[in-house]
């Protein structure tokens, strides 16, 4: 890939990609590769400073957010434009919002809720495989969202936590 990439950590001015980010996320919802976001929950990450997003050129080409819980920050939304795929940027995002999380400087545990391809990103960064059960009940709450609620535990989800 030859155009230059920019990652920037979202503010009010990127509010105007959310119908975009919803685009990528919902494409891949539906593939049950992710969860489904609101638009409502797609502001107020980027409007907190809670994304980060990617572009080439001027074009939106991957997102990445932080979500709250009471005892976690949960990495999540990760996904790249497929023309974009399997150069990097998955990673790179992935890198970026740990920073950020880390900026946070919370007690809480910093997790990831991967599908069984992409936890290979944080598995590469040192991220630790735990049980489902490892995990609080507040976080499997985005199961709703998800298109194999039926099949939880039994789904393609692996839950990691950054190494403290
Ligand atoms: C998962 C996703 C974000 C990866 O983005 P990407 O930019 O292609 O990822 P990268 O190029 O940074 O790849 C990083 C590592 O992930 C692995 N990886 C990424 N895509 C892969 C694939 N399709 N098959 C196997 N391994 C893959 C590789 O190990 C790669 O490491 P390497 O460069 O040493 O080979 C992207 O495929 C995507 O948007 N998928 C759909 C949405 C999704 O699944 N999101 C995750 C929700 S939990």
């Amino acid at each position: 890939m030859k155009e230059k990439l920019i990652f920037e950590k979202s503010s009010s001015k990127h509010l105007q990609f959310v119908e975009e980010v919803k685009i990528l996320i919902d494409r891949e919802a539906r593939k049950d590769n992710m969860v489904y976001q609101t638009e409502e929950a797609l502001s107020e990450q980027i409007m907190n400073e809670d994304a980060v997003l990617v572009f080439s050129e001027s074009r939106l080409v991957g997102y990445i957010c932080l979500e709250y819980w009471k005892n976690y920050i949960e990495i999540g939304g990760l996904v790249v434009d497929p023309e974009y795929r399997e150069s990097g940027i998955g990673y790179q995002l992935t890198v970026e919002v740990i920073e950020l999380a880390l900026s946070k400087k919370s007690d809480k545990e910093i997790i990831i809720l991967a599908n069984s391809v992409s936890c290979l990103i944080p598995k590469k960064i040192g991220f630790v495989v735990k049980e489902k059960n490892y995990f609080h009940s507040e976080v499997w709450e985005l199961c709703e969202m998800c298109e194999s609620r039926h099949k939880f535990p039994d789904c393609r989800c692996v839950g990691l936590v950054y190494p403290v």
